[in-house]
């Protein structure tokens, strides 16, 4: 039977051993992984186990340190990346309205997606403001720590196989909305059409070690990335976060991020606490 400390190879990984990789890679490569929270970076390590045949944590540790290309392999293993268009579809609509309502009269809207996965948020967005008309004045910035995921984004490519569930996420954000608008045959499957991501900009970047400027953002979106952090790490984001967005500018997290306590009155106005929307004062 397996504990939280044991792997499905029969190889136990302690605190200790968790501990001394995340020292190794913070030392070899100063990549920050202390900040994870420690049962699901275990369960991330037991997929690393598996995928490269190690058999013990030595074994992981001593590679994490002479061979300089691995630790690209182990972040894109680490990184969870599940995601979905219009993932959460009533959420959609209530970004919707707050668009309509508080950016008809920009010019310019500048849009962080912190943790954009393979692209799904990015491209969701994108038909939205696209059906309010927005799209040649949206600018936006999508980063992630793994580099397969952002590659993913931005070569548009959707998995032919999740078609159905996309198509019943935008059913239920509006019945009468269609893919085929956003969507085409390119090469090697379907992608998104590429004259909707001209304003993106895509990069390599981990939370934790980056900054990202003051007053930058009228919208940033960090969903269901800050769960797998703990609590110091969610605060150190947040305070990032915070600093990155204009005043009166949106925060949007996702549904099971549990930050509330990091989201003090004083800083941001509950917006739409049920769609997770909050505002910088
Ligand atoms: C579950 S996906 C969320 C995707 C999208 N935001 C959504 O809600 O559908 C979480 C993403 O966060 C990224 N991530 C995890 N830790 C990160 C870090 N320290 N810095 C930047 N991105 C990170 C992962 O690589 C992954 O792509």
């Amino acid at each position: 039977m397996s504990t939280d400390n044991t792997i499905s190879t029969g190889v136990e990984i302690t605190d200790e051993e968790m501990r001394s990789i995340q020292d190794a890679i913070m030392k070899r490569y100063s990549i920050d992984f202390f900040n994870y929270e420690p049962k699901s970076f275990k369960r991330r390590l037991q997929r690393i186990y598996r995928k490269f045949n190690f058999t013990s944590s030595f074994d992981l540790w001593s590679r994490t340190l002479k061979d300089k290309d691995f630790v690209h392999d182990f972040i894109n293993e680490v990184s969870v990346g599940l995601t979905s268009l219009f993932r959460d579809p009533e959420f959609w609509q209530t970004f919707k309205k707050v668009c309509k309502d508080h950016f008809s009269e920009q010019y310019r809207i500048n849009v962080w997606h912190a943790g954009c996965s393979s692209g799904e948020e990015i491209y969701t967005s994108a038909i939205v403001w696209d059906e309010l008309g927005f799209t040649g004045k949206v600018k936006s910035i999508a980063t992630d720590i793994s580099s397969n995921a952002l590659k993913t984004a931005a070569s548009g490519k959707i998995i032919q196989a999740k078609l159905p569930e996309y198509e019943r996420n935008l059913k239920l954000y509006q019945s009468n909305a269609r893919l085929d608008k956003y969507f085409t045959e390119g090469e090697g499957g379907i992608v998104f059409i590429p004259k909707f991501l001209e304003k993106v900009t895509f990069k390599n970047s981990n939370l934790i070690m980056e900054d990202y400027g003051d007053n930058q953002y009228d919208i940033i979106f960090c969903r269901n990335v800050l769960i797998y952090f703990d609590g110091p790490a969610k605060e150190k984001v947040i305070a990032k976060i915070y600093r990155a967005l204009k005043p009166g500018g949106f925060l949007i997290i996702g549904f099971l991020d549990s930050m509330l306590s990091y989201l003090t009155d004083e800083k941001f106005e509950y917006y739409d606490l049920r769609q997770r929307v909050f505002r910088k004062r």
